[in-house]
């Protein structure tokens, strides 16, 4: 939902309509429960057979997902089959919200509901919570058993049949990484997946399957039973058992967001409504930014993270990065390999969270920051050594407040100490934990190997961003992200939310550390065989189109002193209002424009081909003015052969005016648009 396609104001317009109101609002299809959007256009129906709870979806006379089994598999107790129906409750809300930031700040939420309660003989009472809204549904478990202690949910039985075949974009459903190339498949070739698992169905609709609200339970990949049928696969603790919960318990919302258009499955904020409104009583502490950092020259093989002569966080470059920053506006600074525990990672040493290294003094950093404006990002690499990080979570937390810093990115790369899967309930269970923490101590995240993204944000606003896919780290040391991930990204992983990509590579080829002394190859091939798969045009617009409150320009500062297109940087503000994706097909391009201020931003980027896209500009304000810098790839711009080419231009535009938007293959274009006073 975009804040411009509605213009409702205050915040409760109609919630928990009267009775006999709301039961006028829904249907029953012979009997069985069902809800109606509050278009009319979806429909979710229930069904019973023979005990067994079956769920259907359909968008007008267009069947989504055809009958679908429900339920749960428990150690011990039947969540499963010998139901029957007992009360139907349906209601129905309209009310809007505000997020202390983007990329919409106001939101509607929209949507009418049923809690369909089912009985069996062994006590269980399954409470089946269905939400229809305008750009999907979402459905949950609410479950009481008769147990006295804990449940073992050893599986879920969710299915998604659906009900015609497509084209389908996800990565595989991996239990331990998201950093993994998206596959473009028939959806009845897909063994199993991950989600968002994004659709364009053969009916000509779009669909993308994922979960919202995941907080106390293992994520839900999706396994392939045969033609389009899938169901859902739990991440396992290592003994087999997928969720240890209490005797009564609420699993995480399934969600399938619903669009005509590719481009409606990001508009869409059907995740963030199925989450809990803000739990945060002062968010005065979070603040979006942009950053630099000491981050890329270690990734490329030219710094170390560890205390030697290559060492990347020294005293030194940190000045020079916070001077680079102060001069440019840029509102933070990160610096990875600031502490102890590089040394001995992997090699049963640990990671301290309040030691700096030898070679960075903490204190001076700080202040030298403090004095230019420039805040600090503290960087905690827990190498998956999670009794570790629990262990120093309040000292550590603590001591960056001490410090001044309220802004934290932590990562977990490796294997988790246990065996635990990286993305069962063990793990979901330390990620909530961290985040909880980090809100009670006044600190915002940003986390490397996270868990997926699933709107928990409107809670606890300062999960800022993650990564949770591919990023630019990959460039330096694999083949790299082909050209067309940013064009699949909006319409799969950045669904749940943002992503800390880290974009902005000039030095496209790294032309500028042939021959450097320091270069070594630590991760796959020497970077110097490596490089980024796009254009130069296509890293500026990767900033607006990879959306991230906290968004970093993530090349060597050296590579953007004296470039004349890193203005367009030092014009970004992080700080988005409002978003709106204009166009796009899967896979092969996209078109977004946001808002920050007065100030709005285009971001366009295309796959392997080279495209035009006209784009009317009627998101800006009626009647005003702007001048538009365009930074667009060269005439001649090719990501594989002449990626360095881009132009820049300006334009004086208003809302009634179109712009041409010419991409190279691998390309993109990037505008910023400035009011005229
Ligand atoms: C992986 C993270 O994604 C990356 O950003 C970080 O530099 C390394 N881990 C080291 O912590
Ligand atoms: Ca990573």
């Amino acid at each position: 939902m975009t804040g411009k396609t509605f213009s409702l104001s205050g915040h409760l317009i109609a919630a928990f309509s009267l009775l006999a109101l709301t039961l006028s609002l829904f249907s029953c299809k012979g009997g069985d429960p069902t809800v109606t959007s509050p278009d009319g256009k979806i429909e979710v129906n229930l069904a019973l057979k023979d005990g067994v709870p079956y769920y259907s979806v359909s968008y007008g006379d267009i069947p989504l997902v055809a009958d679908s089994r429900l339920g749960l598999e428990a150690e011990g107790l039947n969540l499963k089959d010998g139901f029957s129906l007992g009360k139907v409750k349906k209601y129905s809300s309209d009310s809007e919200y505000d997020l202390p930031w983007g990329e919409n700040k106001h939101i509607r939420d929209n949507h009418r509901g049923m809690k369909v309660r089912l009985e069996n003989a062994s006590g269980t009472v399954l409470t089946i919570d269905v939400r229809a809204f305008d750009d999907g549904v979402g459905f949950r478990y609410d479950v009481v058993t008769s147990a006295s202690d804990s449940v073992k949910v050893m599986d879920e039985l969710t299915e998604f049949n659906f009900a015609s075949d497509g084209t389908s974009w996800s990565i595989p459903g991996d239990f331990n990484t998201y950093e993994l190339l998206y596959r473009t498949l028939p959806l009845s070739s897909v063994e199993n997946a991950n989600t968002p698992f994004t659709v364009k169905s053969d009916s000509g609709l779009y669909m993308s399957v994922h979960e919202a609200a995941l907080a106390d339970y293992p994520e839900m990949t999706l396994r392939h039973t045969g033609g389009t049928s899938f169901i859902s696969a739990l991440a396992p603790y290592p003994d087999g058992v997928k969720a240890i919960l209490g005797p009564s318990f609420r699993t995480p919302w399934r969600t399938v967001q619903i669009g005509e258009r590719a481009v409606d499955l990001v508009n869409s904020s059907l995740i963030l409504n199925l989450n809990e409104p803000c739990a945060i009583k002062d968010v005065s502490f979070i603040e979006p930014v942009k950053y630099v950092g000491v981050w890329w020259g270690m990734h490329l093989g030219v710094n170390s993270w560890t205390q030697d002569s290559r060492h990347g966080a020294t005293t030194q470059h940190a000045k020079e990065y916070i001077d680079f920053a102060s001069k440019n506006g840029v509102d933070a600074v990160l610096f990875e390999g600031w502490n102890d525990g590089w040394e001995t990672w992997g090699k049963g040493g640990v990671f301290d969270f309040t030691r700096p290294a030898a070679d960075f003094d903490m204190d001076e950093v700080i202040s030298y920051a403090k004095a230019k404006g420039v805040s600090y990002i503290l960087h905690h690499e827990t190498g998956g050594n999670i009794p570790n990080y629990e262990s120093q979570l309040d000292t550590a937390f603590a001591w960056a407040k001490s410090h001044g810093i309220n802004a934290i990115k932590t990562g977990y790369a490796g294997g988790i100490t246990g065996g635990y899967n990286h993305h069962g309930q063990y793990m979901v269970r330390h990620y909530a934990r961290v985040l909880r923490k980090a809100a009670e101590y006044g600190i915002m995240l940003d986390v490397h190997e996270p868990i997926k993204a699933t709107g928990e944000r409107r809670t606890y606003p300062n999960m800022m961003c993650r990564e949770g896919a591919r990023g630019m780290e990959w460039n330096a040391w694999s083949a790299g992200n082909p050209p067309e991930h940013q064009t699949i990204l909006p319409f799969t992983r950045l669904l749940g939310g943002p992503m800390d990509y880290t974009p902005g590579i000039f030095d496209i080829t790294y032309r500028n550390i042939v021959g450097n002394p320091d270069l070594q190859a630590w991760n796959g091939p020497i970077a110097t065989e490596c490089r980024v798969n796009t254009t130069l045009a296509k890293q500026i617009a990767d900033w607006v189109v990879l959306y991230s409150p906290m968004q970093m320009a993530s090349d060597l500062i050296r590579n953007y002193e004296g470039h004349p297109a890193f203005q367009f940087f030092r014009e970004y503000d992080a700080d988005i209002d409002w978003s709106e994706a204009l166009d796009g097909e899967i896979g092969e391009y996209y078109v977004v424009a946001r808002r920050a201020g007065e100030r709005y931003y285009l971001g366009a980027v295309t796959a392997d081909s080279a495209k035009s896209v006209g784009c009317p500009l009627s998101f800006l304000p009626r009647g005003k003015k702007f001048l538009a810098t365009i930074y667009a790839d060269g005439p001649d711009a090719d990501w594989k052969t002449n990626p360095y080419s881009y132009t820049i231009s300006t334009r004086v535009v208003e809302s009634t005016d179109s712009l041409d938007i010419v991409m190279a293959p691998g390309g993109g274009q990037a505008v910023v648009f400035i009011p005229i006073k």
